[in-house]
């Protein structure tokens, strides 16, 4: 583990900081935030600078806007939950560059924070654009990283920017990467992986990382689809990533040579057109125009049995359509049996951990990462340019 410089050895009284956060929150259909955390997250940070006599200046996206300005994806919401976390007015500036941003940030007083609008708003944002990187430099004199959960992306607000000024690390990343370094170098044997959700391309280099480091791999959810379809098992109706077999030959090989262990379903919940209840299958018998919606009773057993006698264990991804009750069981019951076992279990993402609540099955982590894909790259041992910038302590 990399230590990197800390926020709290930064001279920040009466300096104008600019903090990365990620407040990427889910939001209600009505503009709600759906699930705070990740505000809630951030604040010993906040506390930290503010009484320090910092002039905090606040930096995140949220959702995927597109480069334009959506008001959908404003942070007001979020602008409105740290005025009353913080019990102080936290000001929306209608833009993060330009003179709205910049007349803001010179009007705020030591101890003072303010929230800039949405990166996303502007292409060179993702684009990591040098102009908008500048633009947002110009705002403050030191920087603090506090995003964890988007260290994993090379934009401009978490690469661009602290190339030009002084970058620190925030309490929340410094504390993530403390917690997930549990999972990469100094992780206690047998280490269980257990991941689900979709986008396998994606996924993939993550499984390959994780070769060698889990001592087990449990795949559910979509993510088996192309994995089962590869060697041929029928899966009726299912929607299954194509053209991934040279990346699945590679997995197997590196897994293989690894002696790492890799379970797949071997049977599923269904959903059959017409039908309300959910039928079953075995994994490879998914008959005509049915779809694989869950891991099945069978599955559920395998992993649990896998499971037993871990010491640390990973989890990101719902392991069927859990949105649907029908289809819910097997990331419940999984996640259930889990909680009934010992060792170190880490949840990695918002979209996990709201899921493990809604199941009633959060109680089985010890530690829950802010970072979804940003955690996944961290424990497959991948490089996050959003770490990497930050000199070492
Ligand atoms: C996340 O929610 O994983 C981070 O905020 C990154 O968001 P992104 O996937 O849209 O870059």
């Amino acid at each position: 583990m990399v230590e990197r410089r800390s926020v709290r050895s930064a001279p920040v009284r009466g300096r104008r900081v600019l903090v990365r956060c990620d407040f990427n929150v889910p939001l209600t259909e009505g503009g709600e935030i759906a699930d705070g955390r990740r505000i809630a997250e951030a604040l010993p940070t906040l506390h930290h600078l503010q009484s320090e006599g910092a002039k905090t200046i606040l930096i995140s996206h949220l959702g995927r806007p597109g480069g334009r300005k959506d008001m959908r994806y404003s942070l007001r919401p979020v602008a409105r939950r740290l005025s009353s976390l913080l019990g102080q007015p936290v000001p929306l500036a209608e833009d993060c560059v330009g003179v709205s941003a910049l007349q803001a940030a010179a009007r705020l007083s030591n101890g003072g924070v303010l929230l800039l609008e949405n990166l996303r708003f502007h292409a060179g944002e993702e684009a990591n654009d040098p102009g908008f990187s500048l633009e947002l430099a110009q705002l403050a004199e030191i920087f603090v990283e506090e995003a964890f959960g988007t260290v994993h992306r090379a934009h401009a607000s978490t690469v661009g920017v602290p190339k030009r000024l002084p970058a620190f690390a925030g309490l929340l990343v410094e504390r993530e990467v403390r917690e997930l370094s549990r999972l990469t170098d100094r992780v206690e044997h047998p280490y269980v992986a257990i991941l689900g959700g979709a986008k396998v391309a994606d996924k993939l280099p993550i499984l390959e990382g994780l070769v060698g480091r889990a001592d087990t791999l449990l795949l559910g959810g979509a993510l088996a689809f192309p994995f089962l379809a590869d060697r041929g098992a029928e899966l009726g109706a299912t929607p299954v990533e194509p053209g991934l077999t040279p990346e699945l030959r590679s997995f197997w090989e590196k897994a293989r040579q690894a002696g790492t262990r890799v379970e797949l379903p071997v049977d599923w919940l269904i959903e059959i057109p017409g039908e309300k209840e959910a039928g079953a299958c075995p994994a490879d018998r998914v008959p005509p125009g049915a779809i694989a919606r869950d891991i099945g009773p069978r599955t559920r057993d395998l992993f649990y049995s896998a499971l037993t006698g871990s010491r640390t264990v990973f989890w990101n991804g719902p392991l069927g359509k859990a949105e649907d009750p029908r289809f819910a069981p097997g990331t419940r019951e999984v996640l259930a049996g889990l909680g009934t076992l010992g060792g170190y279990h880490v949840c990695a993402g918002g979209d996990s951990a709201h899921l493990a609540q809604e199941l009633g099955v959060d109680g089985a982590f010890q530690y829950v990462s802010t970072g979804g894909g940003a955690a996944l790259e961290f424990v497959a041992g991948l490089e996050l340019p959003g770490l990497a910038v930050i000199p070492p302590a």
